[in-house]
């Protein structure tokens, strides 16, 4: 990925294409047998999901201004998990806004769950103040973005939006070990621990996809 312009058209391209199986490639493609697995390995994650969400959103009380960003959002997967109430208890939850840089992804998600999805632009500031969220949730969005000036601009405006006491940021990415492709840059647990300057951003677990190991981060500002 060679210029912004690229990276736009490439998500662009793919949703065009794919629609709501954009994200983890389960289109017609595929046997019957090889989506159901694909899909199955990410219930994985959503225990290490659940729980993390729960423990963070104690520390606030029963607040219903509590927010979370689903940080490239994609066709809202996480979005039943991310906003539902722990424990059942509807004061609980946390308020979710997702965010993503394809004009698709983000009707597809308004189309499925509601207006709780937003269009951002991948190198303008994100459309909220500084310190806004409690918690920033994002998986498998940073290891599609190769480009640097990308990077360090994502992670400037992801470390600006994140409350700086006791905001929690949760990542989950592709720590494959293999050569970048043109669309994805694998890189170590600690290569995002430095990218954020989070000392604790520490590795919780992991989920293994189509036999790549995604590492499951969970740190606190
Ligand atoms: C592999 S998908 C993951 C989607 C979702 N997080 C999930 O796990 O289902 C990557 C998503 O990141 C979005 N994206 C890519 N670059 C972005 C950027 N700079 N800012 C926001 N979203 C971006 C893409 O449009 C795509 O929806």
């Amino acid at each position: 990925m060679k210029s912004v312009k690229e990276h736009v058209d490439y998500w662009d391209a793919r949703y065009a294409k794919q629609k709501y199986n954009t994200v983890l490639h389960v289109d017609s493609t595929k046997s019957t047998k090889d989506r159901m697995r694909i899909l199955s390995e990410w219930d994985h994650a959503n225990p290490m999901i659940e729980a993390a969400i729960a423990k963070h959103r104690q520390i606030f009380g029963p607040r219903q201004d509590v927010r979370l960003l689903d940080f490239g959002c994609g066709v809202g997967r996480w979005y039943p998990i991310l906003s539902s109430a722990p424990n059942g208890n509807p004061d609980g939850a946390f308020r979710y806004i997702g965010v993503d840089a394809t004009k698709e992804a983000v009707e597809l998600s308004r189309s499925k769950y509601g207006n709780h999805f937003v269009r951002v632009a991948p190198m303008e500031p994100l459309p909220f103040p500084d310190n806004h969220f409690h918690a920033i949730f994002s998986c498998t969005v940073l290891q599609h973005i190769v480009l640097a000036e990308m990077l360090a601009h994502t992670v400037k405006e992801i470390k600006r939006v994140l409350s700086d006491k006791n905001g929690m940021l949760f990542l989950i990415e592709n720590v494959h070990t293999s050569k970048p492709l043109s669309h994805i840059h694998f890189r170590s647990a600690e290569a995002y621990r430095y990218l954020f300057d989070l000392e604790n951003l520490a590795e919780v677990g992991s989920v293994v996809s189509v036999g790549q190991r995604h590492a499951v981060m969970v740190g606190k500002t």
